[in-house]
């Protein structure tokens, strides 16, 4: 019997829980060919999101077009996914999404390539000079309309981790990308991603490309009770006998995390699956297990830390990261002066170990806290 929790990838179809708002209000704007910006902590479930939006897309006549940029490594990169996506959107047999480049995009030269998972896709001949490649993705960027007006279908482009795109040329590629994209109308854009201070920099500063592009959407976790009423089901469609309330303390522990949830509970299934009862007891026990599987990871990030570092982590672990600048918390945790606190913070975040969620500083992986919390206790 396969384990029914699902966490590390990308969830579809029966292991997808809930999200039907979302997904209604996403699928119903995209439809109308808007520009949307959606943000959210790390694995809140953004992309498994985002693909079920394109699937439900796709029922509805739209041509979806998914582009991950942690994956453009470079511009020249960026060309490749850009052109390949768009190629196997339209022709889903290689050979004629090769030719369909060849035609549209005179000059690049695609080729058959196998891709990490050991699969034939389309890579594009190495091109040095940047401005060619400008060029090239001047005219990527708009074929997606020409593409709609020609095959009378409208076209839904998504781009996860969009923040990525400022690792390239500076801001000229955010330019050209909205003096492109503001003229299509019947292409719909989804910008993601989870660098919220980038991502808002990008939407609400007069000076940035994206200015005011369209709206934002800030996900959610899933809501708790539809969240709880998933992952009983899970464990009773398996047979599995619960205590009453397991589920909701398995929740309050990793608070609500989807990524934890899902992980705690493939755990809690894989422990119990003998005996098929699961009791409130065996939760520790499980996080435990879990804790000391991810113990090398915590470590290597740990030493990497400055002491100061590992004392407000430790700080916020313990206390909560609520009133961090307050005088009792200073004195009660002995993490020094303001300034000092200021600076570990502000490193804190850049290394996306704490974000600052409605004025309050959160350790964003769970797991890592519940380890910090046992090692510093
Ligand atoms: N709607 C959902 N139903 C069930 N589980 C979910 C859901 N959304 C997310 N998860 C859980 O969270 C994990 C991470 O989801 P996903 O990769 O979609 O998140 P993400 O926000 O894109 O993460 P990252 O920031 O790492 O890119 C999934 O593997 C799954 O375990
Ligand atoms: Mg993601």
């Amino acid at each position: 019997m396969r384990n029914p929790f699902v966490y590390g990838e990308v969830v579809t179809g029966e292991d997808f829980a809930d999200r039907a708002d979302e997904i209604k209000e996403l699928a119903r704007d995209l439809k109308d060919c808007e520009k949307i910006f959606l943000i959210s902590p790390r694995r809140y479930g953004k992309t498994s999101l985002i693909v079920n939006v394109l699937t439900e897309l796709r029922r509805n006549g739209v041509y979806p077009i998914y582009i991950d940029l942690y994956k453009a490594t470079s511009l020249h990169k960026l060309l490749e996914l850009y052109s390949r996506e768009i190629a196997l959107t339209v022709e889903t047999k290689l050979e004629r999404a090769i030719r369909f480049i060849r035609e549209v995009l005179p000059g690049l030269r695609p080729r058959v390539t196998i891709n990490a998972e050991g699969n034939p896709s389309i890579g594009i001949d190495y091109i040095s000079n940047k401005q060619e490649i400008s060029r090239f993705l001047d005219e990527v960027y708009d074929l997606p309309q020409k593409l709609a007006l020609k095959k009378k279908k409208n076209f839904c482009l998504a781009f996860d981790e969009f923040q990525e795109i400022r690792n390239f040329n500076g801001e000229s590629i955010e330019k050209s990308m909205r003096a492109s994209f503001q003229h299509h109308r019947n292409v719909a854009y989804l910008f993601a991603g989870s660098k919220k201070h980038m991502l808002n920099d990008m939407v609400y500063n007069k000076s940035r490309a994206f200015y005011k592009i369209g709206k934002v959407i800030n996900l959610s976790k899933i809501p708790r009770e539809e969240f709880r009423k998933f992952l009983e089901g899970k464990f009773k469609n398996t047979g599995f006998v619960l205590e009453e309330g397991v589920v909701d303390k398995a929740l309050d522990l990793v608070e609500d995390y989807p990524y934890n949830a899902q992980s705690l509970c493939h755990k809690l299934w894989d422990m119990n699956l003998d005996k098929k009862k699961i009791n409130i007891s065996d939760i520790r026990i499980a996080l435990g297990k879990i804790l000391s599987e991810e113990t090398p990871f915590c470590l290597s990030l740990w030493d990497n830390l400055t002491l100061h570092q590992r004392d407000v982590l430790r700080a916020i672990a313990n206390f909560g990261g609520e009133k961090m600048f307050s005088q009792e918390f200073i004195a009660a945790t002995s993490i020094g002066p303001g300034s000092t606190l200021q600076t570990s913070i502000t490193l804190l975040i850049k290394k996306e170990i704490i974000e600052k969620n409605n004025g309050i500083y959160e350790i964003t992986d769970v797991f890592f806290k519940e380890w910090i919390k046992r090692k510093t206790f």
